[in-house]
Protein backbone atom coordinates (compact mmCIF):
# COMPACT_ATOMS: atom_id res chain seq x y z
CA UNK A 1 0.00 0.00 0.00
CA UNK A 2 1.45 3.88 -0.84
CA UNK A 3 -0.01 7.41 -0.34
CA UNK A 4 -0.48 8.13 -3.48
CA UNK A 5 -3.57 8.52 -5.08
CA UNK A 6 -6.07 10.58 -6.97
CA UNK A 7 -8.87 12.79 -5.09
CA UNK A 8 -10.76 14.87 -7.02
CA UNK A 9 -9.60 13.69 -10.37
CA UNK A 10 -6.01 14.67 -9.32
CA UNK A 11 -3.16 12.88 -8.68
CA UNK A 12 -1.73 13.50 -4.80
CA UNK A 13 0.76 12.17 -2.97
CA UNK A 14 -0.44 12.11 1.51
CA UNK A 15 -2.14 15.36 0.99
CA UNK A 16 -0.35 17.69 -1.11
CA UNK A 17 -1.25 17.36 -4.96
CA UNK A 18 1.20 16.92 -7.62
CA UNK A 19 0.49 20.14 -9.39
CA UNK A 20 1.40 21.80 -6.22
CA UNK A 21 5.07 20.63 -6.10
CA UNK A 22 5.66 21.02 -9.82
CA UNK A 23 4.35 24.83 -9.58
CA UNK A 24 6.07 25.18 -7.22
CA UNK A 25 9.53 23.40 -7.65
CA UNK A 26 9.43 22.56 -11.45
CA UNK A 27 10.04 19.23 -13.17
CA UNK A 28 10.98 16.97 -13.77
CA UNK A 29 10.60 16.34 -9.84
CA UNK A 30 11.03 13.01 -7.50
CA UNK A 31 8.62 13.42 -4.80
CA UNK A 32 8.47 11.10 -2.29
CA UNK A 33 6.18 10.01 0.36
CA UNK A 34 7.10 9.72 4.25
CA UNK A 35 4.13 7.87 5.23
CA UNK A 36 4.43 5.16 2.68
CA UNK A 37 8.65 4.72 3.98
CA UNK A 38 7.48 4.33 7.32
CA UNK A 39 4.68 2.13 6.21
CA UNK A 40 7.00 -0.01 4.52
CA UNK A 41 9.64 0.16 6.97
CA UNK A 42 7.38 -1.30 9.43
CA UNK A 43 5.42 -3.89 7.49
CA UNK A 44 9.02 -5.58 6.74
CA UNK A 45 9.61 -5.36 10.26
CA UNK A 46 6.36 -7.00 11.06
CA UNK A 47 7.30 -9.84 8.34
CA UNK A 48 10.23 -10.82 10.68
CA UNK A 49 8.30 -10.78 13.83
CA UNK A 50 8.85 -14.62 14.44
CA UNK A 51 12.66 -13.79 14.09
CA UNK A 52 13.83 -12.59 17.87
CA UNK A 53 16.69 -11.51 17.13
CA UNK A 54 17.64 -8.91 14.42
CA UNK A 55 18.70 -6.09 13.11
CA UNK A 56 17.65 -4.00 10.04
CA UNK A 57 19.65 -2.08 7.63
CA UNK A 58 18.34 -0.26 5.22
CA UNK A 59 20.60 -0.47 2.36
CA UNK A 60 20.84 3.02 1.86
CA UNK A 61 22.33 2.88 -2.09
CA UNK A 62 18.59 2.47 -2.96
CA UNK A 63 17.76 6.20 -1.68
CA UNK A 64 20.20 7.88 -0.28
CA UNK A 65 18.30 11.09 0.31
CA UNK A 66 19.35 12.52 4.03
CA UNK A 67 15.38 13.46 4.53
CA UNK A 68 14.90 9.67 3.86
CA UNK A 69 17.59 8.01 6.00
CA UNK A 70 16.02 10.14 8.98
CA UNK A 71 12.40 8.79 8.23
CA UNK A 72 14.08 5.33 8.40
CA UNK A 73 16.38 6.31 11.41
CA UNK A 74 13.39 7.56 12.98
CA UNK A 75 11.81 3.76 12.40
CA UNK A 76 14.71 2.34 14.15
CA UNK A 77 16.86 1.55 10.76
CA UNK A 78 20.55 1.13 11.10
CA UNK A 79 22.31 1.33 7.12
CA UNK A 80 23.98 -0.93 5.09
CA UNK A 81 26.51 1.50 3.03
CA UNK A 82 29.03 0.61 0.02
CA UNK A 83 31.38 3.77 0.76
CA UNK A 84 32.46 6.03 2.84
CA UNK A 85 29.87 8.57 1.06
CA UNK A 86 27.33 6.51 1.70
CA UNK A 87 28.29 5.97 5.78
CA UNK A 88 28.71 9.58 5.79
CA UNK A 89 24.89 10.27 4.65
CA UNK A 90 23.94 7.87 7.55
CA UNK A 91 26.22 9.45 10.17
CA UNK A 92 24.52 12.88 8.87
CA UNK A 93 21.03 11.54 9.27
CA UNK A 94 21.83 10.73 12.76
CA UNK A 95 22.34 6.94 12.59
CA UNK A 96 24.48 5.54 15.13
CA UNK A 97 27.69 4.53 13.76
CA UNK A 98 26.96 1.20 15.63
CA UNK A 99 24.07 0.62 13.65
CA UNK A 100 25.80 0.62 10.49
CA UNK A 101 27.39 -2.41 8.18
CA UNK A 102 30.24 -1.39 5.38
CA UNK A 103 29.18 -3.97 2.67
CA UNK A 104 30.88 -3.20 -1.12
CA UNK A 105 33.22 -5.18 -3.00
CA UNK A 106 35.94 -2.62 -3.39
CA UNK A 107 36.52 -1.06 -0.06
CA UNK A 108 39.78 0.97 -0.52
CA UNK A 109 41.95 1.04 2.85
CA UNK A 110 41.14 4.64 3.32
CA UNK A 111 37.84 3.88 3.42
CA UNK A 112 38.27 0.51 5.88
CA UNK A 113 40.46 3.42 8.03
CA UNK A 114 37.34 6.00 8.10
CA UNK A 115 35.10 3.06 8.97
CA UNK A 116 37.22 2.21 12.29
CA UNK A 117 37.29 5.89 12.91
CA UNK A 118 33.78 6.39 12.99
CA UNK A 119 33.61 2.99 14.78
CA UNK A 120 31.11 1.53 12.72
CA UNK A 121 28.96 -1.50 13.70
CA UNK A 122 29.99 -4.23 11.18
CA UNK A 123 32.66 -5.10 7.98
CA UNK A 124 31.12 -7.75 5.46
CA UNK A 125 34.68 -8.48 3.91
CA UNK A 126 34.56 -9.99 0.61
CA UNK A 127 37.69 -11.47 0.43
CA UNK A 128 40.62 -12.84 2.55
CA UNK A 129 42.85 -9.97 1.96
CA UNK A 130 40.54 -7.78 2.91
CA UNK A 131 40.14 -9.19 6.31
CA UNK A 132 43.77 -9.14 6.67
CA UNK A 133 44.05 -5.66 6.03
CA UNK A 134 41.26 -4.80 7.59
CA UNK A 135 42.55 -6.52 11.27
CA UNK A 136 46.09 -4.16 10.11
CA UNK A 137 44.35 -0.91 10.52
CA UNK A 138 42.67 -2.29 13.15
CA UNK A 139 45.26 -3.79 15.38
CA UNK A 140 47.04 -0.12 14.61
CA UNK A 141 44.37 1.51 16.06
CA UNK A 142 44.23 -0.99 19.28
CA UNK A 143 40.71 -1.78 18.31
CA UNK A 144 39.16 -5.15 16.75
CA UNK A 145 37.05 -5.13 13.92
CA UNK A 146 33.57 -6.89 14.13
CA UNK A 147 33.19 -8.41 10.70
CA UNK A 148 31.53 -11.25 8.70
CA UNK A 149 32.79 -13.02 5.64
CA UNK A 150 30.59 -12.74 2.65
CA UNK A 151 29.83 -15.74 1.02
CA UNK A 152 28.81 -16.80 -2.81
CA UNK A 153 26.46 -19.37 -2.55
CA UNK A 154 26.74 -19.87 -6.67
CA UNK A 155 22.91 -20.05 -7.03
CA UNK A 156 20.79 -18.31 -9.87
CA UNK A 157 18.48 -16.06 -8.53
CA UNK A 158 16.27 -15.34 -11.37
CA UNK A 159 16.60 -11.69 -11.70
CA UNK A 160 17.84 -9.52 -13.77
CA UNK A 161 21.98 -10.41 -15.00
CA UNK A 162 23.11 -7.12 -14.09
CA UNK A 163 21.39 -7.55 -10.55
CA UNK A 164 22.46 -10.84 -9.81
CA UNK A 165 25.13 -11.14 -7.62
CA UNK A 166 24.62 -14.81 -6.59
CA UNK A 167 26.19 -16.62 -9.12
CA UNK A 168 29.51 -18.04 -8.47
CA UNK A 169 30.86 -16.25 -11.67
CA UNK A 170 29.68 -12.94 -10.18
CA UNK A 171 32.22 -10.74 -8.70
CA UNK A 172 30.98 -10.77 -5.03
CA UNK A 173 31.54 -13.04 -2.12
CA UNK A 174 34.12 -15.63 -1.57
CA UNK A 175 32.79 -19.45 -2.65
CA UNK A 176 31.05 -20.90 -0.22
CA UNK A 177 33.05 -24.47 -0.44
CA UNK A 178 35.94 -21.87 0.55
CA UNK A 179 34.62 -20.23 3.35
CA UNK A 180 35.18 -22.39 5.87
CA UNK A 181 38.93 -22.80 5.38
CA UNK A 182 39.09 -18.72 5.17
CA UNK A 183 37.23 -18.33 8.03
CA UNK A 184 39.78 -20.34 10.77
CA UNK A 185 42.29 -18.54 8.99
CA UNK A 186 40.89 -15.06 9.56
CA UNK A 187 39.62 -15.79 12.61
CA UNK A 188 42.84 -16.10 14.74
CA UNK A 189 43.97 -12.47 14.00
CA UNK A 190 44.41 -10.21 16.65
CA UNK A 191 42.37 -6.56 14.95
CA UNK A 192 39.43 -9.06 13.85
CA UNK A 193 36.20 -10.48 14.80
CA UNK A 194 35.09 -12.46 13.21
CA UNK A 195 31.95 -13.19 14.14
CA UNK A 196 29.79 -14.86 11.25
CA UNK A 197 28.51 -14.75 7.43
CA UNK A 198 27.18 -12.62 5.34
CA UNK A 199 25.29 -13.38 1.86
CA UNK A 200 23.25 -11.36 -1.01
CA UNK A 201 21.96 -13.12 -4.17
CA UNK A 202 20.57 -9.86 -5.71
CA UNK A 203 17.91 -7.35 -6.24
CA UNK A 204 14.35 -7.32 -7.54
CA UNK A 205 13.82 -11.12 -6.39
CA UNK A 206 9.73 -12.67 -7.45
CA UNK A 207 10.91 -15.96 -6.16
CA UNK A 208 11.78 -16.98 -2.61
CA UNK A 209 12.99 -20.79 -3.81
CA UNK A 210 16.54 -19.50 -4.39
CA UNK A 211 17.09 -17.25 -1.09
CA UNK A 212 16.11 -20.20 0.48
CA UNK A 213 18.12 -22.88 -1.33
CA UNK A 214 20.84 -20.08 -0.35
CA UNK A 215 20.34 -19.11 3.31
CA UNK A 216 20.06 -23.02 3.66
CA UNK A 217 23.27 -23.55 2.57
CA UNK A 218 24.53 -20.45 5.44
CA UNK A 219 22.83 -22.90 7.87
CA UNK A 220 25.15 -25.66 7.01
CA UNK A 221 27.93 -23.42 6.69
CA UNK A 222 27.56 -22.15 10.36
CA UNK A 223 27.18 -26.10 11.51
CA UNK A 224 30.31 -26.84 10.08
CA UNK A 225 32.08 -23.68 11.59
CA UNK A 226 30.36 -24.51 15.04
CA UNK A 227 31.56 -27.82 14.53
CA UNK A 228 35.34 -26.61 14.13
CA UNK A 229 35.03 -24.94 17.15
CA UNK A 230 34.41 -21.44 15.45
CA UNK A 231 32.03 -18.96 17.36
CA UNK A 232 29.21 -17.68 14.74
CA UNK A 233 26.71 -15.06 16.40
CA UNK A 234 25.66 -12.96 13.52
CA UNK A 235 24.67 -13.85 9.74
CA UNK A 236 23.34 -10.94 7.36
CA UNK A 237 20.88 -12.10 4.84
CA UNK A 238 21.25 -9.10 2.37
CA UNK A 239 18.29 -7.72 0.55
CA UNK A 240 16.45 -8.20 -2.81
CA UNK A 241 13.05 -8.80 -1.71
CA UNK A 242 10.88 -7.71 -5.02
CA UNK A 243 8.37 -4.43 -5.62
CA UNK A 244 5.48 -4.49 -7.93
CA UNK A 245 6.24 -2.46 -10.96
CA UNK A 246 2.98 -2.61 -12.71
CA UNK A 247 -0.52 -3.79 -11.81
CA UNK A 248 -0.97 -7.84 -11.37
CA UNK A 249 2.77 -8.12 -10.23
CA UNK A 250 3.10 -10.18 -7.07
CA UNK A 251 6.43 -10.43 -5.62
CA UNK A 252 6.70 -12.65 -2.20
CA UNK A 253 5.16 -10.00 0.62
CA UNK A 254 8.02 -9.28 3.73
CA UNK A 255 5.37 -12.13 5.55
CA UNK A 256 5.85 -14.05 3.05
CA UNK A 257 9.75 -13.93 3.32
CA UNK A 258 9.53 -13.34 7.12
CA UNK A 259 7.94 -17.02 7.32
CA UNK A 260 10.59 -18.42 5.08
CA UNK A 261 13.26 -16.84 7.00
CA UNK A 262 11.98 -18.18 10.51
CA UNK A 263 11.64 -21.65 8.84
CA UNK A 264 14.90 -21.66 7.69
CA UNK A 265 17.11 -20.04 10.39
CA UNK A 266 15.33 -22.01 12.80
CA UNK A 267 17.60 -22.95 15.56
CA UNK A 268 20.56 -20.80 14.13
CA UNK A 269 20.55 -19.20 17.70
CA UNK A 270 22.51 -15.78 15.64
CA UNK A 271 21.59 -12.61 15.57
CA UNK A 272 19.87 -12.13 11.83
CA UNK A 273 20.25 -8.81 10.05
CA UNK A 274 18.71 -7.42 6.90
CA UNK A 275 19.79 -5.29 4.23
CA UNK A 276 16.67 -3.93 2.37
CA UNK A 277 16.33 -1.23 -0.25
CA UNK A 278 13.76 -1.20 -3.20
CA UNK A 279 11.04 -2.84 -0.49
CA UNK A 280 11.28 0.65 1.61
CA UNK A 281 11.69 2.85 -1.09
CA UNK A 282 10.53 1.81 -4.34
CA UNK A 283 7.06 2.47 -4.43
CA UNK A 284 7.33 5.40 -1.91
CA UNK A 285 8.38 7.38 -4.70
CA UNK A 286 7.51 8.84 -7.90
CA UNK A 287 9.15 11.24 -10.68
CA UNK A 288 6.94 13.82 -11.83
CA UNK A 289 7.09 15.27 -15.50
CA UNK A 290 5.53 17.60 -17.84
CA UNK A 291 5.14 16.55 -21.88
CA UNK A 292 6.77 18.65 -24.26
CA UNK A 293 5.40 17.19 -26.72
CA UNK A 294 3.07 15.01 -28.44
CA UNK A 295 5.35 14.35 -31.76
CA UNK A 296 3.85 12.53 -34.28
CA UNK A 297 5.72 8.73 -35.19
CA UNK A 298 5.56 6.36 -38.11
CA UNK A 299 3.59 3.94 -35.93
CA UNK A 300 2.84 5.44 -32.40
CA UNK A 301 3.16 8.74 -31.42
CA UNK A 302 6.34 9.81 -29.34
CA UNK A 303 5.42 11.73 -25.60
CA UNK A 304 8.43 13.62 -25.50
CA UNK A 305 8.71 14.70 -21.63
CA UNK A 306 11.02 16.77 -19.74
CA UNK A 307 12.76 14.00 -17.45
CA UNK A 308 15.55 11.34 -19.55
CA UNK A 309 17.55 8.54 -18.81
CA UNK A 310 20.03 10.81 -16.87
CA UNK A 311 17.44 11.37 -14.21
CA UNK A 312 15.55 7.58 -14.29
CA UNK A 313 18.45 5.18 -15.86
CA UNK A 314 16.34 2.02 -14.54
CA UNK A 315 14.55 1.53 -18.29
CA UNK A 316 17.96 2.19 -20.07
CA UNK A 317 20.21 0.06 -18.00
CA UNK A 318 18.11 -2.93 -16.93
CA UNK A 319 15.23 -2.56 -19.68
CA UNK A 320 12.87 -1.88 -16.60
CA UNK A 321 9.05 -1.05 -16.23
CA UNK A 322 7.61 2.25 -15.12
CA UNK A 323 4.08 2.82 -15.07
CA UNK A 324 3.34 5.80 -16.58
CA UNK A 325 -0.17 7.99 -15.62
CA UNK A 326 -1.24 11.15 -16.03
CA UNK A 327 -1.86 13.14 -13.03
CA UNK A 328 -5.41 14.75 -14.15
CA UNK A 329 -6.44 12.00 -16.64
CA UNK A 330 -9.52 12.95 -18.75
CA UNK A 331 -10.42 8.56 -19.49
CA UNK A 332 -9.17 9.12 -22.58
CA UNK A 333 -6.33 6.33 -23.62
CA UNK A 334 -3.77 6.71 -26.44
CA UNK A 335 -0.82 4.37 -27.55
CA UNK A 336 1.88 5.63 -27.77
CA UNK A 337 6.02 5.84 -26.98
CA UNK A 338 7.33 7.62 -24.23
CA UNK A 339 10.90 9.21 -24.19
CA UNK A 340 12.68 12.46 -22.55
CA UNK A 341 14.86 14.75 -24.66
CA UNK A 342 18.72 12.98 -24.45
CA UNK A 343 20.07 12.60 -27.79
CA UNK A 344 19.81 8.56 -27.46
CA UNK A 345 17.21 6.28 -28.91
CA UNK A 346 18.04 4.26 -25.51
CA UNK A 347 16.38 7.60 -23.87
CA UNK A 348 12.90 5.57 -23.96
CA UNK A 349 10.87 4.71 -20.73
CA UNK A 350 8.80 2.88 -23.12
CA UNK A 351 7.18 1.92 -26.67
CA UNK A 352 3.72 1.13 -27.90
CA UNK A 353 2.17 1.28 -24.68
CA UNK A 354 -1.39 1.91 -23.76
CA UNK A 355 -1.47 4.88 -21.41
CA UNK A 356 -3.99 7.92 -20.39
CA UNK A 357 -3.84 10.31 -23.19
CA UNK A 358 -2.01 13.22 -22.72
CA UNK A 359 -0.96 16.88 -24.48
CA UNK A 360 1.55 19.12 -24.24
CA UNK A 361 1.89 20.69 -20.68
CA UNK A 362 0.25 18.25 -19.00
CA UNK A 363 1.64 16.58 -15.84
CA UNK A 364 2.39 12.66 -15.72
CA UNK A 365 4.00 10.12 -13.37
CA UNK A 366 6.63 7.71 -13.68
CA UNK A 367 5.88 5.19 -10.58
CA UNK A 368 7.79 3.14 -8.34
CA UNK A 369 10.72 4.98 -9.06
CA UNK A 370 11.38 5.67 -5.16
CA UNK A 371 14.16 3.33 -5.23
CA UNK A 372 17.34 3.63 -7.69
CA UNK A 373 15.82 6.63 -9.34
CA UNK A 374 17.61 10.11 -7.67
CA UNK A 375 20.07 8.56 -6.87
CA UNK A 376 21.61 6.82 -9.88
CA UNK A 377 20.88 10.27 -12.02
CA UNK A 378 23.43 11.88 -13.88
CA UNK A 379 23.98 15.47 -15.66
CA UNK A 380 24.15 13.87 -18.83
CA UNK A 381 23.34 16.56 -21.78
CA UNK A 382 24.18 18.95 -19.17
CA UNK A 383 20.93 18.58 -17.69
CA UNK A 384 20.30 19.57 -14.19
CA UNK A 385 20.80 17.41 -11.62
CA UNK A 386 16.68 16.36 -10.78
CA UNK A 387 15.69 17.78 -7.57
CA UNK A 388 13.61 15.56 -4.73
CA UNK A 389 10.72 16.57 -2.55
CA UNK A 390 9.46 14.61 0.59
CA UNK A 391 5.87 15.14 1.75
CA UNK A 392 4.38 14.17 4.92
CA UNK A 393 1.32 14.57 5.33
CA UNK A 394 -0.31 18.31 4.42
CA UNK A 395 2.92 19.37 4.48
CA UNK A 396 6.42 19.02 1.58
CA UNK A 397 9.88 20.32 1.49
CA UNK A 398 12.57 20.09 -1.49
CA UNK A 399 15.00 17.62 0.21
CA UNK A 400 17.79 18.18 -3.14
CA UNK A 401 17.87 21.21 -4.67
CA UNK A 402 18.09 21.00 -8.88
CA UNK A 403 21.64 21.69 -9.08
CA UNK A 404 21.71 23.58 -12.41
CA UNK A 405 24.03 24.37 -15.54
CA UNK A 406 25.71 27.13 -13.62
CA UNK A 407 26.62 25.46 -10.59
CA UNK A 408 27.98 22.21 -12.58
CA UNK A 409 29.88 24.88 -14.91
CA UNK A 410 31.17 26.81 -11.78
CA UNK A 411 33.11 23.29 -10.10
CA UNK A 412 34.95 22.88 -13.97
CA UNK A 413 38.37 24.80 -15.02
CA UNK A 414 39.59 26.07 -18.25
CA UNK A 415 43.88 25.92 -17.35
CA UNK A 416 45.49 29.32 -17.74
CA UNK A 417 47.21 28.25 -21.21
CA UNK A 418 44.01 27.59 -23.04
CA UNK A 419 42.34 30.59 -21.33
CA UNK A 420 44.65 32.82 -23.81
N1 LIG B 1 22.71 -5.55 0.25
C1 LIG B 1 23.66 -5.61 -0.71
C2 LIG B 1 24.97 -6.15 -0.38
C3 LIG B 1 23.36 -5.15 -2.01
O1 LIG B 1 24.29 -5.23 -2.97
C4 LIG B 1 22.07 -4.62 -2.30
C5 LIG B 1 21.74 -4.13 -3.64
C6 LIG B 1 21.13 -4.58 -1.26
C7 LIG B 1 21.48 -5.06 0.00
C8 LIG B 1 19.74 -4.02 -1.45
O2 LIG B 1 19.01 -4.76 -2.35
P1 LIG B 1 17.46 -4.46 -2.55
O3 LIG B 1 16.74 -4.84 -1.27
O4 LIG B 1 17.30 -3.03 -2.87
O5 LIG B 1 17.08 -5.34 -3.68
N2 LIG B 1 20.27 -0.39 -9.47
C9 LIG B 1 19.57 -1.65 -9.56
C10 LIG B 1 19.62 -2.43 -8.24
C11 LIG B 1 21.02 -2.68 -7.73
C12 LIG B 1 21.05 -3.43 -6.43
C13 LIG B 1 22.43 -3.52 -5.90
N3 LIG B 1 22.56 -4.14 -4.61
C14 LIG B 1 18.14 -1.40 -10.00
O6 LIG B 1 17.78 -0.24 -10.23
O7 LIG B 1 17.36 -2.34 -10.18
Amino acid sequence: MDHFAYRDGVLHVEDVSVPAIAEAVGTPVYIYSAATLRRHAQVFREGLKDVSRKHLAYAIKANPNLAVLRVLADEGYGADVVSVGEMKRALAAGMPPADIVFSGVGKTRAELAAALDAGIGQFNLELEEEGVVLAALAAERGLTAPATLRVNPDVDAGTHAKISTGMKENKFGVPIDQAADMYARLSGLPGLNLRGIAIHIGSQLFDLAPLEAAYARVGDLVAELRASGHTVTHVDLGGGLGVPYRSGDMPPSPADYGAMVARVTKGWDVELMFEPGRVIAGNAGVLATEVIWVKPGVVHPYVIVDAAMNDLARVALYDAYHDFVAVEPTGERMIANIAGPVCESGDTFAMGRDIDAVASGDLAVLRTAGAYGATMASTYNSRPLVPEVLVDGDRYAVVADRVAAEALIAAERVPDWLAG
